[in-house]
């Protein structure tokens, strides 16, 4: 059985799911995006994630096609007919097809589209070994609290890990670390308390760093959300990501050096196991 996407109020085989030539999207990278991630057939923070579309959708003054309660059925009945249980959904609108022109077109319908990614997120090997990161150069622009889908800049990121053999990039600006290339970034102190930096148009406001905020507050762990820099992350107790498609990931190594001592730490995996256990919690309560 072929893929199934959704593209423009059709669900349609990907083979025979084209997009217009002159889709500003391809041409501009005139568009947002968001990703969900799914677990158990449920979707994890959804509401989240469908507010950060619309606010995305509001600075780039793109009209939101469809109500959170629309784009949730979409996404329900997208992952029911690729028989997903666990794995990711993207979504994404651009501002659609009209002659090459940089300003707005008039009257044009966005064009969405939206696809699913089956995925282990809960059982991942990742979460067992943690991952190794390198630090780049942030080159990105400067509104990065928009979820863009100009991502060239984390495509290169990302590429320079893979060939250095790890499997995220933290970008760094001024010394300090700003977020992975698709993930929000957190150290531990040795003193056992969280540190990540706060919300601004520097980095995206991840809906998983939330939710993970909120889980830690419950569970009395300390959270200080302040600059740090690569140096304060060689010298920390542990570290870790965050991300709607893997939730939360040790990382034990950085630029080559080993994160404490190289494992995945007690504080990164209590949050693992309460992120997980909050992911299940409406399944859990439906049953
Ligand atoms: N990326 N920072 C950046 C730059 C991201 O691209 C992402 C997500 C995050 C984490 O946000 P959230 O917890 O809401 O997923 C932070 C997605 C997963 C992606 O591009 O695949």
């Amino acid at each position: 059985m072929s893929r199934i996407v959704f593209l423009n109020g059709s669900f349609l085989p990907i083979e025979e799911a084209k997009v217009d030539f002159m889709d500003r999207g391809f041409m501009f990278g005139d568009g947002i995006y968001e990703g969900v991630g799914v677990l158990g057939g449920q979707l994890v923070d959804n509401e989240g994630h469908l507010e950060r579309l619309e606010r995305s959708l509001k600075e780039v003054r793109i009209a939101n096609p469809y109500t959170r309660a629309e784009w949730t059925r979409l996404q329900e009945e997208l992952a029911r007919r690729n028989g997903m249980e666990e794995g990711f959904i993207y979504f994404q609108v651009t501002r659609g097809v009209a002659e090459r022109d940089f300003a707005f077109p008039e009257n044009v319908p966005p064009t969405v589209a939206m696809f699913t990614q089956a995925k282990a997120i809960a059982a991942a090997p990742a979460a067992e070994t943690g991952i190794a990161v390198i630090t780049v150069p942030d080159m990105r622009w400067k509104r990065r609290d928009i979820k863009s889908i100009n991502l060239l800049a984390q495509v290169l990121a990302k590429q320079a890990a893979k060939e250095a053999g790890a499997q995220e990039a933290w970008m760094v600006e001024d010394g300090y670390v700003t977020e992975g290339g698709s993930s929000s970034a957190f150290i531990v102190t040795k003193a056992g308390r969280i540190v990540v930096r706060p919300l601004s148009n520097s980095i995206l406001p991840g809906i998983t760093r939330r939710s993970m905020l909120a889980l830690s507050e419950q569970h009395g762990i300390g959270l200080e959300e302040r600059l740090f820099t690569v140096e304060e992350a060689y010298e920390a107790a542990e570290a870790f990501l965050t991300s709607a498609s893997n939730f939360v990931l040790p990382v034990v190594s950085i630029d080559g050096r080993p994160v404490a001592d190289g494992k995945p730490g007690p504080i990164t995996r209590k949050l693992r196991e309460t992120y997980l256990q909050m992911a299940a919690a409406p399944r859990l309560a439906a049953e």
